[in-house]
Order: C-alpha cells, then structure tokens, then sequence
C-alpha cells in the first residue's frame, strides 16, 4: 500500500529570535512510500542520497530507537522546498525519515518522540520543530511551546540561487554580546510574539532588531540591503533572513507582487499543522 505525507518548509529565527523561534509554511515536500525488497529513492538529489541520505539516517535512528527491524522502502519525494538554505530543506527529510518509519510501524512514535529523534540528526530545533508541531514554535533548551498568531499575516520567500552553508554562517557571528544587544533582543522579541498574536502592524518591524545574527550574516547576503529596501517599498512590513539565509523572509498584511530576475519570489501563508498524511 502507498502512503502519501507532506512536510512543510520552515523558516528559523524570525529575525529577532536566533535559535529559539521558528514558523512552518503551506510550502511542501510531498513524500510516497511503500514497501520494497530494497531501497530505492525517486526525486531525489543522487549526491546526498550516496553521501548523505537525512531520510534514511532518520529512518533507521528511528527504527534503532524502537528496536525495530527496518524494513526497506520505495520512497519518492516531490521536492518544492527549495535548496537555497533557510527553509528547512533538510529538516524536512529529516522529519519524513522519521514519520515514514511511523506510518509503516503502526503510528507507534508520538509527535514528541518524532521531535527528540529529529533534534538527535540535527541540532536545529527552530526548524524542526515546525516542521513537525507547524504554527510558531518557540524553544527553550529544547522544549517547544506553539503560539498561536494572527491569521491575517502574509509571508514572502525570496529565494536565491546560492546555498549558504549554516556552520558557515554561525561561525560568523560574535560569540560574546553586550548586556544592551542581549537587552535588546529579549526585549524586542517579546514584542514581536505579542504584534504576531495581535496583528500589530507599529510593532512587528521589531523583528528587525536583531543584534545577534543579522548584522554579520546579512555579509553573506548578496544585495540584502538593496532587497531589504525593495520590500518595505512594495509593502512589507519587515524583512530578515530565513534560518542562516540564503532565502530570506518578508512579513506584510496582504500578498506582495515582487517580479525580478535575479531570485524567485513566492506568496505564503503559515502552515498550522505540521508533516501529515495527505
Ligand atoms: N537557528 C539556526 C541558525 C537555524 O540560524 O543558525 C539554522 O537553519
């Protein structure tokens, strides 16, 4: 039998919250699975399924952590999350390995269980949480509370043709701050929590305050003043980079209509419910 799940993409950080914030979208990787003599994997990239195959590492984590046996799969993926960097490409894997080997034992592991073998694979919570809970999720040393915000926001990708490395772009920033950034940062993300709930469209610029991330990645970021300019003249509120970039995010109250040649530009709205069976 042929079971069909989706996992949506995710964007970390929200700007203001460096490892602690993060949002899933109605953008997806649609998943198909069935029961083989062997592995086999459709629609997916050749050089990570020989070097580094997230969905099957995640399987078998899974199948190790029940003790039991794995049986193998045909596992054919729709790939729309794009590959930039930012939207929880290999969350979204990560995440599918897991509730494939879910689906094919029973439904034997709960959401929460799902979480800590995901974060045993990779230690981003801020995407990985989302893209199993979806809605906001914020994390605290590993613990997730979902928030429930406004539904009137509207979210834009922007999405470039490079890949920025995520060790890459953490070994960039500061690794000490001062107590008025720190100050700054918690401050602001409080009011950002509270103008996502309210649809507060004063406050929820604050989402641009970062101090942590922002200032030493946006480097990386070809043109990201340039495109950050763009935005808040074609109607976005806020604009920041996604997870460690190189997508990045633009916040506003109606769909925007950004046409360029240099990236691509997609309207989205969140994603409430998280990977599930279609
Ligand atoms: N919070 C992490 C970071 C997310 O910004 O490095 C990585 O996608």
């Amino acid at each position: 039998m042929t079971i069909k799940f989706k996992v949506p993409a995710t964007s970390a950080n929200l700007g203001i919250g460096f490892d602690c914030m993060g949002i899933a979208f109605n953008l997806y990787n649609f998943f198909e699975i069935k029961e083989a003599n062997n592995w086999i994997f459709e629609g997916f990239i050749e050089e990570e399924i020989k070097k580094n195959n997230l969905f099957l590492k995640s399987y078998l984590k899974a199948a190790k952590y029940k003790k039991i046996k794995a049986k193998p799969l045909l596992v054919k993926l729709k790939s729309n999350i794009p590959m930039c960097g930012g939207l929880g490409s290999s969350s979204s894997l990560i995440v599918a390995g897991i509730y494939a080997f879910n689906l094919i034992n029973n439904n034997c592991l709960n959401k929460d269980e799902i979480f800590k073998i995901a974060l045993s694979i990779e230690k981003h919570p801020d995407n990985i949480a989302p893209a199993i809970y979806g809605g906001l999720c914020i994390i605290n040393n590993n613990e997730i509370m979902k928030i429930k915000i406004s539904n009137k926001w509207h979210f834009g990708l922007w999405i470039f043709n490079y890949y920025i490395n995520t060790e890459k772009a953490r070994n960039i920033i500061k690794k000490e701050i001062s107590i008025d950034d720190a100050v700054n940062n918690v401050s602001s993300a409080l009011f950002v929590l509270k103008a996502l709930e309210d649809f507060d469209i004063a406050n929820i610029k604050k989402i641009m305050n970062d101090k942590i991330h922002e200032p030493y990645r946006k480097k990386l970021i070809k043109k990201f003043n340039i495109y950050k300019k763009m935005a808040l003249q074609n109607g976005a509120l806020a604009f920041v980079i996604s997870g460690s970039g190189s997508a990045c995010l633009s916040i506003s109250d109606k769909d925007l209509s950004i046409k360029e040649n240099d990236f691509k530009y997609i309207n989205v709205k969140i994603d409430k419910d998280g990977v599930r069976n279609v």
